[in-house]
């Protein structure tokens, strides 16, 4: 006769038991080590009802604040650097390669096509920032026509999409073709550094916790090349002091760049080269 009792050491064997083996399920694979792992760390942890209960209300507060605009539930994630070893798992490259990092929340894939040497700070407010680039293979061969798109936050350390009020629409994005050699250039603003959202149920449970909420000043990237791999990637600002404490663990040493003093007083450059990856077949792109 079947077990008919429902004990913590047969917990998972009760549960899993339920699940349907044969059912067609793309969650199948994922969810009978998520019943192993939650039983294992309730077993560890020994919550009490009201832990629990509060674990629940946390949870539901983090959906109610979930909507079209705010994913709290990403934030979540994020935070936890649970998104930041999704990206590791799925597309770690060989040395040398550009590493890919999170896309973050701020993304618009309409940005307009602009010609080279174009200036995507609609509003000329802040430092002005002079980037020139390369896009080029692991054996430094460059990749003509590959398309290299950009977005950031202003002077203020904001969107355009977070002010849409305040911010031309569009401002800091643009998406630029590499020429015959692999090159772009483009000019911008020095961007600044910002707090992710605080005000929510993720921000106020995690900032009291001692989690930075920071993110340091960084420009994205989105290079895409046919035959090669699509890099989704930061350019971090070597000088701002919160490198080491991002929000979001987007930091590595080779996204890190210095912004080098350029004529006058405020003006700086910034040059990098971007490597990619031939693709492999059956890999998507992130
Ligand atoms: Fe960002």
């Amino acid at each position: 006769m079947a077990e008919l009792s429902f004990s913590e050491s047969n917990s998972v064997q009760r549960v899993v038991e339920r699940v349907d083996r044969h059912a067609e399920s793309p969650l199948h694979d994922f969810m009978l080590p998520i019943i192993e792992h939650v039983h294992k760390l309730i077993r560890e942890t020994r919550p009490t009802h009201a832990d629990w209960r509060k674990t629940v209300e946390f949870l539901t507060e983090v959906g109610h604040a979930s909507d079209g605009r705010r994913q709290e539930w990403v934030l979540l994630s994020d935070l936890l650097g649970v998104t930041a070893l999704i990206e590791e798992i799925n597309t770690s490259r060989p040395k040398g390669a550009t590493p890919n990092t999170v896309r973050g929340p701020f993304y618009r894939a309409d940005a307009p096509r602009l010609p080279l040497d174009a200036n995507i700070s609609l509003d000329g407010i802040g430092a002005p920032l002079w980037v020139t680039g390369k896009v080029c293979d692991l054996d430094g061969q460059p990749i003509a026509g590959a398309t290299i798109e950009t977005w950031q936050a202003n002077s203020q350390g904001f969107y355009e999409n977070q002010q849409p009020d305040q911010q031309p629409e569009f401002n800091l994005r643009g998406v630029f073709t590499a020429d015959a050699a692999g090159s772009f250039r483009y000019r911008t603003v020095r961007p600044a550094g910002y707090t992710v959202p605080s005000d929510g149920p993720v921000g106020l449970l995690l900032g009291d916790l001692g989690f930075s909420l920071r993110r340091p000043a960084h420009l994205h990237f989105l290079i895409k090349a046919d035959g090669f791999e699509t890099i989704s990637t930061h350019i971090y600002d070597s000088s701002d002091p919160e490198l080491g404490r991002d929000a979001l663990f987007g930091v590595k040493q080779e996204l890190v760049a210095t912004l080098k003093p350029r004529g006058k007083a405020d003006e700086c450059s910034l040059d990098f080269t971007f490597v990619m990856v031939r693709a492999k077949k059956g890999r998507r792109a992130p």
